[in-house]
């Protein structure tokens, strides 16, 4: 198999205009004309789902201190989204923007998303804009054009002070608080480059600490309600790891 990849590509890189059209401008426009016109595929929601999931995957393999953030978030987007009633397709599309609000980390660089010490006025410059990133990206992707809104705006709280735009309260929806308080939940509970995982506990009551300033607290009560219906409330730390090392679930 190796060997005839290899034949392939040295019959094709033979081409009079092979290395010139890579170190070309038009080098993207040969890419997408060359694409197999008969071959489309029709994804319905099940395979959208799946490629949502893998990518959440690649997103968070780019990291070790990412490693499984995606899929949590969207496990614990879904228990909020849940408990608030959200109906079945809205909680769908919600799952796919969790999985894929990251998206954007891609294009940071790894010296500051590893970096263990307090990030460089620059370096948090690189790391804000990752959310800008996720909007561009998903914005370009007519099938996860709906999660562009999340990617881009989950860093933004209530009272202003989020980024990249400083949104107030009445410019955030729903759908993006819900996930923003996902978002944090298990960034707390998951050991990052600058500090061990917290508690359950310590997480939720640093949520309630900012409620109605950073996150809202409609979404804070629904998590807190929903962990608690998991039995994963108070010293449900352990099996709050559980849950979360089953993607599955979140899928
Ligand atoms: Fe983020
Ligand atoms: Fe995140």
């Amino acid at each position: 198999m190796i060997a005839s990849l290899v034949e392939a590509f040295v019959t094709v890189s033979e081409r009079a205009d092979f290395w010139t059209t890579l170190n070309s401008a038009k080098l993207e426009a040969v890419v997408l004309a060359s694409e197999p016109g008969q071959h489309a595929i029709m994804a319905d929601d099940d395979y959208l789902d799946d490629i949502a999931a893998g990518f959440a995957k690649v997103i968070d393999a780019k990291s070790p201190y990412t490693s499984g953030h995606s899929d949590r978030v969207a496990l614990f987007t879904d228990l909020i989204a849940e408990e608030m009633g959200v109906d079945f397709s809205a909680r769908r599309l919600l799952k796919r923007a969790a999985l894929l609000h990251d998206i954007g980390k891609l294009g940071v660089s790894n010296s500051v998303l590893d970096k263990p010490g307090k990030l460089g006025e620059e370096e948090w410059l690189q790391m804000k804009r990752h959310a800008a990133f996720s909007e561009h990206i998903l914005s370009t992707i007519g099938a996860f054009s709906d999660a562009a809104l999340i990617g881009g705006a989950h860093h933004e709280r209530l009272d202003g002070k989020g980024y990249p735009r400083g949104l107030h309260a009445g410019e955030i929806p729903m759908e993006v608080r819900i996930v923003s308080t996902a978002d944090v939940f298990d960034a707390l509970t998951a050991d990052r480059p600058y500090r061990p995982a917290m508690p359950v506990a310590k997480a939720l009551a640093i949520l309630w600490e900012g409620a109605g300033q950073s996150h809202d607290p409609i979404c804070i009560e629904a998590l807190e309600r929903a962990l608690a219906r998991a039995s994963l409330g108070g010293a449900g730390d352990a099996a709050l790891s559980g849950l979360s090392q089953q993607p599955s679930q979140a899928a």
